[in-house]
Formats: C-alpha cells, sequence, structure tokens
C-alpha cells in the first residue's frame, strides 16, 4: 500500500512512476480522474490494483469527462476467451464512462443455462468490483432462492459495465445516473461477446436499460414482463422490471412490487426447468 498525492496542474510522470513500481496498470484511469479533479488535489490510493480517485467534497465529479472511442469493439481483442475479455474490459475507452472508476464485468459459469443483464453496476459493485452485490443484488438473491434458482450457477451481468454517477450536492456520495443511449450502445460489444460465449439457453432481462441494449428502444418492460418474447439472442428470452425499481418503488406500492418480480422470477425457472434436457 503507497499513497501519493498530485496537485492540479502537476503532470503524470510521477503517477505513472508510482504506479509502475508497484506493478499497477490502472495508473492512466486514476491518472485521468485526477487531472478532473479541477480543485486543488486529489488522492491516488493504491492497493494492489485496486486504484481509485477521490475528489474531496465540492470538486466536479470525475465521472463521465473523458473522451470515448464511441465503442467497446475497439477494444476486443481476436478470439477472446471470458477471462481475457475482462481482462480487455479493465482498458476499454468506448464511452465517456471509463473515468468512472472501475469496469464490472459479468460474473458466473462459462456453461451457465441463464444469463441476466442488469443496468449498470452501482456505488457498491463499483466498490467490491463484482455485479449485483449491493441492495438491488440482495433483493435479486432473495428472488432467485424463492424461486429455486442456484445464484452461483447462472452468469449474471450489466448492459454497461461502468457504474455511471455524479457527486452530490452536499457531500461527496455517489450518485447514480441513468447511461444514455451512447453509453448504452457503445457498451453493447461486451454483452454482445459475453451471450456468444456462454451460449445461455434463456436471458433474463431486467429493466429498461438491458431492454434497451438487448430487444431496442421501443420495448417495454412494463407491458410485456414476465413472458418469453421473440429473439434470436437464446432460446428463450424474458424481461423483467429491474429489481432497484421494486426499491424505490412508494411505500405503499412496494410489497405489491416485490411480489410481482418474485413471480416473474419464479416464471423464469419454470423456463429453465423446460429448457434444460431432461
Ligand atoms: N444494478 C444493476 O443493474 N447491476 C448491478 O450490478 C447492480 C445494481
Ligand atoms: Fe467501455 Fe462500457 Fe465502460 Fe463505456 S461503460 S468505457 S463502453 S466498459
Amino acid at each position: 500500500m503507497s499513497s501519493y498525492t498530485k496537485r492540479a496542474g502537476e503532470n503524470c510522470t510521477i503517477v505513472r512512476a508510482e504506479s509502475h513500481r508497484t506493478g499497477c496498470q490502472s495508473w492512466h484511469r486514476a491518472c485521468a480522474l485526477l487531472q478532473l479533479s479541477v480543485r486543488a488535489e486529489g488522492i491516488l490510493e493504491q492497493s494492489g490494483c485496486n486504484v481509485s480517485a477521490r475528489a474531496s467534497a465540492g470538486v466536479a465529479s470525475p465521472c463521465g469527462g473523458g473522451a470515448g472511442t464511441g465503442s467497446a469493439a475497439d477494444f476486443i481483442p481476436p478470439r477472446a476467451t471470458l477471462s481475457k475479455l475482462r481482462d480487455a474490459a479493465t482498458r476499454c475507452r468506448g464511452c465517456d464512462l471509463w473515468t468512472c472508476g472501475r469496469v464490472v464485468f459479468g460474473e458466473g459459469p462459462r456453461d451457465a443455462t441463464v444469463m441476466f443483464v442488469g443496468e449498470q453496476p452501482g456505488d457498491q459493485e463499483e466498490q467490491a468490483g463484482h455485479p449485483f452485490v449491493g441492495p438491488a443484488g440482495k433483493l435479486l438473491d432473495a428472488a432467485l432462492e424463492e424461486a429455486g434458482i442456484d445464484r452461483t450457477s447462472v452468469y449474471v451481468t450489466n448492459a454497461v459495465k461502468h457504474f455511471k454517477y455524479e457527486r452530490g450536492a452536499k457531500s461527496a456520495r455517489r450518485i447514480h445516473k441513468k447511461p444514455n443511449d451512447t453509453e448504452i450502445r457503445a457498451c453493447h460489444p461486451w454483452l454482445e461477446q459475453e451471450i456468444r460465449l456462454t451460449k445461455p439457453l434463456v436471458i433474463v432481462v431486467l429493466g429498461a436499460t438491458a431492454a434497451q441494449s438487448l430487444l431496442g428502444k421501443q420495448f417495454r418492460v412494463t407491458q410485456q414482463r414476465g413472458k418469453p418474447v421473440k429473439s434470436e439472442l437464446a432460446g428463450t428470452v424474458i424481461a423483467t422490471v429491474h429489481p432497484s425499481s421494486v426499491l424505490r418503488a412508494p411505500d405503499g406500492e412496494r410489497e405489491r412490487a416485490r411480489r410481482e418480480f418474485f413471480a416473474d422470477i419464479r416464471a423464469v425457472a419454470r423456463h429453465i426447468a423446460k429448457a434444460q434436457p431432461a
């Protein structure tokens, strides 16, 4: 563990040298983040390769400032395996979200029968480096358990691999922002590759962003939830709401939203049973 304080305007050479010394490849990202911290100084913390930049409260949000190439396809190596993809994604600059902390790639067995696709990692996912480990992930876990689906047997991923956020006006808290069309489109190649390699029999689309990425912008989750939709992506493709929408539902509606979400996941379990060879 070492730390280094970079002052505004200072060039990146020292950060790079420090990062090379510790074998960390992520210096450029941390450094770019720090350059965006326009006021005074940012702190680069390194523990292994876990680099994060923290701007002090009141400093402009570092998320979303860097220009991207327009597509994650520019970063996909030929004949990629899942682990090569996961590694390549750490260097992705397909869209402007590459400055938003660490990339969170999909996880699960290569031969998973079912893939769940969410929107983007949240605050806790970005910190942990794993998808669906925060509050929405806990609700998804509960729904899977109730439906008898073993979470360790499913592949879990997101339409967008970076956590898009802005800083709160009064605190440094990172507040979730919805990814836009350009970001969803730019990130799609990663998801396409994950589907190509895992070939799930069932794909579950969680919420509007995943639906936009996989089923098009016209698709309405609220109207077509819980039923298989026609798609070439997999034998069975089913959409439902995002678990976060259940958590965000007003007090009087949350319990019903929860029940409906759980019912959709039970429907998914029935389709998994049908899709699996006896
Ligand atoms: N919400 C998502 O869509 N994905 C996650 O990984 C976490 C929360
Ligand atoms: Fe690349 Fe996706 Fe991150 Fe954009 S959000 S930089 S396309 S991994």
